[in-house]
Formats: C-alpha cells, structure tokens, sequence
C-alpha cells in the first residue's frame, strides 16, 4: 500500500491506543455494567450512595410502618389490599418525617374523598398497563355523594368487611 493510506492509518491507531491509555486513568473503577445489564445498568456504582446523600428518600414502605403499626400491616396483609402501600393512601412518609424526635412529628395525612378511591377504582373502559383490571365501580353510577368509607373499610376491602 501507498504512504498516504499508511499515514492516516497510523494517526488514527495512535489516537485509539492514546484514548484507551487515558482511559485506564480517567475511568472510575466501579463504572462498568452493573445487575441490570447494558440497558439499565452501565452507571457508577458509587454514584448511587452519593445521591444517597443528596436527595432525602420520598417513600419508606411498610416495612417502615411495621414498626409501629404492626397490626395495621398484618391485618391488612390478608387483604386485597396487600399489594398496595400504605403511603399510596397515606402520602410519603419521607426522611423528613421519619427523621422527626415522636413528638413533634408530623402525621400522615388521612384522605376519606371519593376523588382518592376513583384513582384506582373508577372503571377504566380502555386497556392499560394493568390499572384496568383493578375492580371499578362506575362514580356516576356507584352511591354517588357517599364517601366509599362510609360502607367501606379501606384497611379490609373485602366485601365481607362492608360497614
Ligand atoms: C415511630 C413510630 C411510627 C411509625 C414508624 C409510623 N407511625 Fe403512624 N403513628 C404513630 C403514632 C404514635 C400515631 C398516633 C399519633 C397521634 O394520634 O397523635 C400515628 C398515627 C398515624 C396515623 C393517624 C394520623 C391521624 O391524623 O390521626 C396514620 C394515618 C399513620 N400513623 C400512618 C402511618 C404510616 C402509613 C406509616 C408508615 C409509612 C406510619 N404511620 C409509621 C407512630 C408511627
Ligand atoms: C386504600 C387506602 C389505604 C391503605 C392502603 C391504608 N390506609 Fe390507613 N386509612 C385509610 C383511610 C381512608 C383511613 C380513615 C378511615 C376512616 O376513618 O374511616 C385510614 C386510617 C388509618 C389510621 C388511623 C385510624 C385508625 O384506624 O387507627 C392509621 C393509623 C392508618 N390508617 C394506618 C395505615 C397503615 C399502617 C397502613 C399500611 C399497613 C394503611 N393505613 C393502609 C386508607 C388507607
Ligand atoms: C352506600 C354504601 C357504599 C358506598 C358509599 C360505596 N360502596 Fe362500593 N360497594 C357497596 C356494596 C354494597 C358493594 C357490593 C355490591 C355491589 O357490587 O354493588 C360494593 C362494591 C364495590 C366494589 C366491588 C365491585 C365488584 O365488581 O366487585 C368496589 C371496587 C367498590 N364498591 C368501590 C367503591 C368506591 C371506590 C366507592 C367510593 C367512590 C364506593 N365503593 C362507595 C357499597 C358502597
Ligand atoms: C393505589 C390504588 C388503590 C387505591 C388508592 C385504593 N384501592 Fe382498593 N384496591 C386496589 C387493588 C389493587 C385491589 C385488589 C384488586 C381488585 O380487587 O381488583 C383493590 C380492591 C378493593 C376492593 C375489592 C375487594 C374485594 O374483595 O372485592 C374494594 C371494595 C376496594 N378496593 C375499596 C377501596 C376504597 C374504599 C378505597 C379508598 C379508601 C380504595 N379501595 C383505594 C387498589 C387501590
């Protein structure tokens, strides 16, 4: 081959074997492919704890709740409602509260409106992602202007649990 297919060829060799040199350097050693595979999870391990830090977390889970409502998780646990969290009802029980001395701390809120119902239970007519299928009352249709706790109990959905 010619000289001037051979110079570019080396220009462009040297630049790779210099990118690869920084890069022993420059990359962190936990960046690299992580549980979730290429897709989800090339990141820098060390970055998670590092949010950590930054961000306070917004949802605890039961597991949280358990602490000292343990019978409120129990009871609930045998119920269809098992399979939401307590916060879905209750709002976050962020850092922010969690981190609280008990006496000053402030209380979930407690929301009795139909509108916090409908969220999941208005019958959807359309597919989704799974929300469909969640049983649905029609609002319009469905003891309208009763709020649903007044005949149903939220912590036993049941319908054996019917006030
Ligand atoms: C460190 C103990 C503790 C943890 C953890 C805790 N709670 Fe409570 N919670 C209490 C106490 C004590 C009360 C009663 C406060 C009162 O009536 O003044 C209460 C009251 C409540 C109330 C009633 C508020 C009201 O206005 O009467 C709700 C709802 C509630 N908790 C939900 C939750 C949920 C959901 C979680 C989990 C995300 C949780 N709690 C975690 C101690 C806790
Ligand atoms: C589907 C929504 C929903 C879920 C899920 C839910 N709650 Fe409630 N919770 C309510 C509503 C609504 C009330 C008020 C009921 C009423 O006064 O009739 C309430 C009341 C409460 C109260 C105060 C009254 C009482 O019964 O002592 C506490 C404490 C509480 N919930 C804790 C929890 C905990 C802990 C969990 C999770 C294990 C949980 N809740 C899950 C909707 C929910
Ligand atoms: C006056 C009492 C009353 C009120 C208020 C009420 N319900 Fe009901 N609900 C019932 C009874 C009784 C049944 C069982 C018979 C039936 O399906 O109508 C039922 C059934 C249901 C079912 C099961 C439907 C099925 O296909 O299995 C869901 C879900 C439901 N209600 C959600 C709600 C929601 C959400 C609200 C508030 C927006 C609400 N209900 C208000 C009495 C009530
Ligand atoms: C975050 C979503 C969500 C919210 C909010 C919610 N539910 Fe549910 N509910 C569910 C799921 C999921 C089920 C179980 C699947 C099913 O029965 O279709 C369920 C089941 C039920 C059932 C049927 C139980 C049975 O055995 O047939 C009733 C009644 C019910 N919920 C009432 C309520 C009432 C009243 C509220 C408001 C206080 C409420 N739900 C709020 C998700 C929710």
């Amino acid at each position: 081959m010619k000289n001037h297919v051979f110079r570019p060829l080396f220009v462009v060799i040297g630049l790779v074997v210099i990118v690869l040199i920084i890069r022993v350097f420059y990359v962190p050693k936990d960046f690299g492919v992580h549980e979730r595979g290429y897709m989800y999870g090339w990141y820098r391990e060390g970055n998670i704890e590092e949010w950590k830090t930054q961000v306070k977390v917004k949802y605890q889970g039961k597991e949280y709740c358990s602490g000292c409502h343990a019978d409120k998780v129990q009871a609930i646990d045998k119920t269809p409602h098992a399979i939401i969290q307590c916060e879905n009802c209750h709002g976050p029980a962020n850092d922010a509260i969690a981190d609280h001395p008990s006496e000053q701390r402030p209380k979930l809120i407690i929301d009795k409106t139909r509108a916090h119902c409908l969220r999941c239970h208005a019958k959807l007519h359309y597919p989704s992602s799974g929300r469909a299928q969640i049983r649905g009352i029609d609002p319009d249709k469905h003891n309208p202007d009763i709020e649903c706790v007044m005949c149903h109990n939220p912590h036993k959905p049941s319908l054996e649990g019917l006030k």
